[in-house]
């Protein structure tokens, strides 16, 4: 079902007076991917919106230890810090046999307490399903984080017909639609959970 977004502004509907800061996720580290042109559209996205700051975490350039690995990694301390500082995120992930990339799920592996309680929405590349399977599946990942993930999600089916050599899309409409409507349900939640957060800290029920 659509639904038409309210004539109020997301900013003017939420409490939130600073701007909204966004982690985008790389979900591929693979040389070539095409990772990186579903991510530059979905930034420029975000950028050509008023109300949010972006923090661009690409795990191709970090170098992570194996979960609960002892001993100190500042790559690691690097991440748990800009994830801390996230309001909000946004994963970018292609579809890799039915599931998500395993370089993401060392990064969601890689801290907890960052990401609970925080909104989580989806854009999502492939073949024919366009990467939604991959999707299904970090929403059971996301709950067990305490992470809330967003109902509506931008997805690509057959990305590479979509976009042309520049990174534009040829036929953006539909889209920039499904960013709308996902952007203006992530702005709510995260005004949401960051005024629930502030009045009652979520470690007291997180287990
Ligand atoms: C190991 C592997 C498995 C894949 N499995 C699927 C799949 O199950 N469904 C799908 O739609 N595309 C699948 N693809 C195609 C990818 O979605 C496509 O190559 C995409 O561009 C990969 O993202 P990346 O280039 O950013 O790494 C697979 C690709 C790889 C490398």
């Amino acid at each position: 079902m659509s639904a038409q977004l309210p004539a109020l502004s997301i900013r003017e509907m939420t409490t939130m007076n600073e701007k909204i800061k966004v982690a985008l996720i790389y979900g591929s580290i693979r040389e070539g991917r095409y990772c990186d042109i579903v991510a530059k559209w979905t930034c420029s996205q975000i950028r050509a919106r008023d109300g949010y700051t972006l923090d661009i975490v690409d795990p191709a350039t970090l170098s992570l230890s194996p979960p609960l690995e002892r001993g100190v990694n500042p790559d690691l301390e690097d991440l748990r810090e800009r994830l801390e500082q996230a309001d909000a995120f946004i994963i970018v992930t292609p579809e890799y046999n039915h599931g998500y990339p395993a370089p993401l799920k060392h990064l969601i592996d890689s801290v907890n307490k960052e990401w609970q309680a925080k909104p989580v929405a989806f854009v999502s590349y492939g073949g024919v399903s366009g990467g939604l399977r991959a999707v299904e599946q970090l929403r059971q990942v996301f709950v067990e984080v305490h992470a809330t993930t967003m109902r509506n999600s931008v997805s690509f089916a057959n990305a590479w017909e979509q976009f042309d050599e520049r990174g534009n899309l040829y036929a953006p409409v539909r889209a920039e639609k499904s960013m709308e409507m996902m952007l203006a349900q992530l702005s709510w939640w995260a005004s949401a959970l960051k005024d629930a957060r502030n009045s009652i800290p979520y470690s007291i029920v997180a287990t």
